[in-house]
């Protein structure tokens, strides 16, 4: 008997329910306080914005709202989005950029069209687990390089690379400010560090920047794509993913990716198998939400609100974890990454917190190989100050019951 469960690709038998979307299961558990999401706060949606956004955009652009569209996006939202990143110092035209389903989309179609099975690419040690799971399905052997306080450790990077029995990388994939999970930040002297090393080996710096935005103390670092000028000969070698996700509403699926155009010109095929386009309306409308300002009038208020909660999570790890935890507190994004003194696992912490109605992630998940099984990640972005409190004091009855 011929059975449908057996026609499954191989590679997509083992990849798993994601350990974060089943704890955010347990967000709906009375008095639970989740410190284990990685979303934005609902509340801080800029709900009116939007509604005017969509409202304007069906009015004066229906038919890019409602026909299909071109597949690299509508020129408008393309050029709004080279305002913004110039804004921030980076330079791109128009044409280089190409609107995404998602920042996870532009990571998906770079495996797709720049790596076979069997190629390798560098990943951080921890790094987000959505490209982890890409690079697992795509058959692409993942090595790793550690993160500190300050990011991607650039010279365990370089003696990987002169390594002669390290297999040639085609990619390296970092989140460079705020990264998920370790909420560190690299500074510019490693971002450069980083780009010099790319062009010296060969090969393709992937940065992945949906927190940049989201610094609430100190100065921004300029992109590692907004640094390719001081770096001769690295353009070619840096693409930069981009979303809408942390800023606006993750709901509107839309990122974008900048990219040289010899890379990006696939990037565009592939796109056209996936999904033809990104959606005309939600284009049409973040189009309208940027020109309108809406950005720049709301996001102090999603900073000062995660301003208040961070603080209230660094006073409260000082207060109840601090002889047992050592964290990253970071000056933006959403996540403090905290490793347990003793070594202990997280794993096992994980059971008492959900007792102490309290979740976290275990950071184990976070890793392509050698996990440190003593880490955890904590998100800041949803709970309030209140909650967070509570939180932080819970798990520190979890960690005296676990040690007990
Ligand atoms: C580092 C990183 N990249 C990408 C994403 C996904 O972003 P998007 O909603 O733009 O696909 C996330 C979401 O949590 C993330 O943490």
């Amino acid at each position: 008997m011929r059975d449908p469960a057996s026609f499954i690709a191989p590679a997509y038998l083992n990849v798993g329910e994601s350990l974060v979307r089943e704890l955010s299961k347990l967000m709906s558990v009375p008095g639970m306080v989740s410190l284990a999401g990685g979303y934005p706060g609902p509340e801080l949606f800029d709900r009116d914005g939007v509604r005017e956004a969509a409202d304007a955009a069906l009015r004066d652009m229906p038919v890019a709202c409602l026909q299909y569209g071109p597949t690299d996006g509508l020129p408008g939202v393309r050029e709004a989005v080279s305002k913004l990143l110039a804004a921030r110092g980076t330079r791109c035209s128009p044409d280089d950029v190409l609107m995404t389903g998602g920042s996870q989309q532009g990571f998906d179609l770079l495996v797709r069209t720049l790596l076979a099975p069997g190629d390798a690419a560098i990943v951080e040690r921890p790094t987000y687990t959505g490209p982890l799971r890409v690079l697992k399905v795509a058959g692409v052997r993942t090595l790793t390089v550690g993160v500190d306080a300050h990011g991607l450790d650039v010279d365990e990077l370089e003696t990987l690379l002169r390594d002669a029995a390290t297999p040639r990388p085609k990619l390296l994939y970092v989140v460079p400010t705020f990264a998920n999970p370790s909420g560190a930040t690299m500074p510019r002297a490693r971002r450069l560090k980083l780009l010099a090393l790319a062009v010296e080996h060969g090969f393709v710096i992937v940065e992945d920047d949906p927190y940049g935005q989201l610094r609430f103390d100190g100065e921004h670092e300029p992109h590692v794509a907004g640094l390719v000028d001081e770096v001769p000969g690295s353009k070619p070698w840096v693409v930069h993913l981009g979303s809408f996700s942390k800023v606006i509403a993750p709901g509107l699926r839309l990122g974008y990716t900048v990219a040289p155009p010899d890379i990006r010109r696939p990037l565009v095929l592939a796109k056209q198998l996936d999904d033809i386009s990104s959606p005309g309306f939600t284009q049409a409308t973040v189009q309208r939400y940027l020109a309108a300002g809406r950005l720049d009038a709301h996001l102090p208020t999603i900073l000062g609100a995660y301003r208040e909660r961070a603080g209230a999570m660094r006073d409260a790890i000082a207060t109840h974890l601090a002889d047992r935890v050592d964290f990253n507190i970071p000056q933006g994004g959403m996540f403090m990454w905290g490793r347990l003194r003793d070594g202990t696992s997280t794993r096992a912490l994980l059971p008492h917190a959900i007792e102490e109605k309290v979740t976290f992630v275990p950071g184990d998940i976070y890793y392509a190989d050698r996990a440190d099984a003593a880490t955890m990640r904590l998100s800041f972005s949803t709970p309030s100050p209140e909650q967070v409190r509570e939180g932080v004091a819970r798990l520190g009855r979890a960690i005296a019951r676990l040690h007990a």
